[in-house]
């Protein structure tokens, strides 16, 4: 289990303790504020800490601290040797099993349909380069693992006890039961070879950027408003108080279209489809997170009014929740990052883009971001360009119990930020 380099280190019996020492917890996060936040002040980087590791995720998911230790030093602030934090999520694991095949609509013809832009059924038609095929399902919970903040001592680095650890951590996660984890994820912010070399595999990860210069794709856009001739939707500003409605409805959404996909891989061929699913929680906390951050960090003291609009139907009758973005506010790198986003047309995106695009310019930052939409035609409409993400990638790693056999082919997050 323990890299050669640290067996043969000075310290000859190491120990994978879960951090339960309130000392141990507040060295933990006071060693790796010099890398993770350098600029924040002890105090709001525990704060911001304390409000972090508080989410509530349901029974047995949540946040938890592993260190790295000297046997027996458990409880000493002093032998941390090196740390990492896990959140464990629920998850959603679709494995489909294709029967026959066809081949899939042309371009022309799916822009001819308008054809729905759910966000699953376009990651798999585009991985794919794909068949339209009858296939079966199998829908299963599952929790996955997120790892992050990674972090050794700088005088305790290059003694192979980040590899120690982590080695450690996903013994623990394969061998747990209550509840048994299937899959792990981390962002690596180094060359991610490292995580390659511990069983992690890299998975692409992109981003879209609409910048300022772009926003000259957007005047000729039909408007929505009630007040608009044709139009079919309204605006509402969604606000935190919407959350509960909104993410239970998004949810139950991608149950069920990650139930029914209906674009599969080649014939014969089983593709295991996972994604993460939005937490109201993880929204909350988030968001806590982030207003704590702008005052005491960016010291940037703007409330936020708003986490996103919805597209309303004017049909009062129809209360389906067709389209909606929500968002969050990044001062240090200028940016409103898109947190998630559902939509069914192009035009829909436009208008959810344009809203985004609107509130970046009204707090002064010069980007909207939005991670992995994988969708040719609304990149086409909107004028974002895709960029492959230098200096995060994501990995992902399968435990070994095999509750659904084979390999996960597939990852996707409908546009929901994992890291969340
Ligand atoms: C990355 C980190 C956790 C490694 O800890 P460690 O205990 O020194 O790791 P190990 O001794 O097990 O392995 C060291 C190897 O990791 C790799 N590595 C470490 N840092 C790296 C980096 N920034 N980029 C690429 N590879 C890196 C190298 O291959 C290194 O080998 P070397 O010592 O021969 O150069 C540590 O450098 C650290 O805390 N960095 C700051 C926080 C951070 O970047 N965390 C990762 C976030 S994804």
């Amino acid at each position: 289990m323990i890299s050669s380099r640290a067996n043969t280190a000075t310290v000859p019996e190491l120990e994978l303790v879960l951090a339960s020492d309130p000392d141990v917890i507040k060295q933990v996060w006071i060693n790796n504020k010099v890398h993770f936040a350098p600029y924040a002040s002890d105090e709001a980087w525990l704060e911001k800490s304390r409000i972090r590791t508080n989410v509530d995720l349901g029974p047995g998911m949540g946040h938890s601290i592993w260190v790295l230790v000297p046997r027996g030093k458990g409880n000493d602030p002093t032998s941390i040797l090196s740390a990492a934090h896990i959140i464990l999520r629920p998850g959603l694991i679709s494995k489909i099993t294709s029967k026959a095949t066809s081949e899939l609509p042309t371009n022309k013809e799916l822009n001819a349909q308008e054809l729905k832009h759910s966000n699953t059924q376009h990651i798999l038609a585009s991985q794919q380069n794909g068949h339209l095929t009858e296939s079966t399902h199998e829908l299963k919970e599952i929790a996955v693992a997120y790892v992050l903040l990674v972090f050794t001592p700088i005088e305790h680095r290059s003694r192979g006890f980040a590899n120690a650890m982590l080695r450690m951590v996903m013994d623990k996660l394969k061998h747990q039961t209550d509840p048994v984890v299937d899959l792990s994820y981390l962002f690596s912010a180094i060359e991610p070879t490292f995580y390659a070399n511990l069983g992690w595999q890299m998975m692409r990860s992109r981003e879209l950027v609409l910048d300022q210069l772009k926003s000259h794709v957007f005047p000729d856009l039909p408007l929505v408003d009630a007040s608009a001739a044709g139009a079919k939707y309204r605006i509402n500003n969604v606000t935190e108080s919407d959350l509960r409605e909104i993410v239970n409805e998004d949810v139950e959404l991608l149950r069920s279209e990650m139930a029914k996909c209906t674009l599969e891989a080649p014939r014969g061929q089983n593709l295991h489809f996972v994604t993460i699913l939005p937490h109201e929680e993880a929204f909350r906390t988030h968001f806590e997170m982030t207003r704590y951050s702008n005052l005491h960090i960016d010291h940037i003291n703007r409330p936020i009014t708003r986490i996103g609009v919805r597209l309303v139907s004017i049909d009062e009758h129809y209360k389906g929740l067709d389209a909606f973005v929500i968002w969050t506010y990044i001062p240090s790198s200028s940016r409103i990052c898109i947190l998630r986003l559902r939509y069914q047309t192009v035009h829909q995106l436009q208008c959810l883009l344009r809203e985004a695009m609107k509130e970046a310019q009204e707090w002064g930052f010069s980007m909207v971001s939005v991670w992995d939409l994988n969708d040719k035609d609304a990149l086409a409409a909107t004028g974002m360009f895709n960029r492959d993400r230098t200096s995060w990638w994501l990995c992902v790693a399968q435990m070994e119990h095999e509750n659904f056999g084979g390999s996960i082919t597939m990852v996707a997050n409908g546009a929901y930020t994992w890291g969340l």
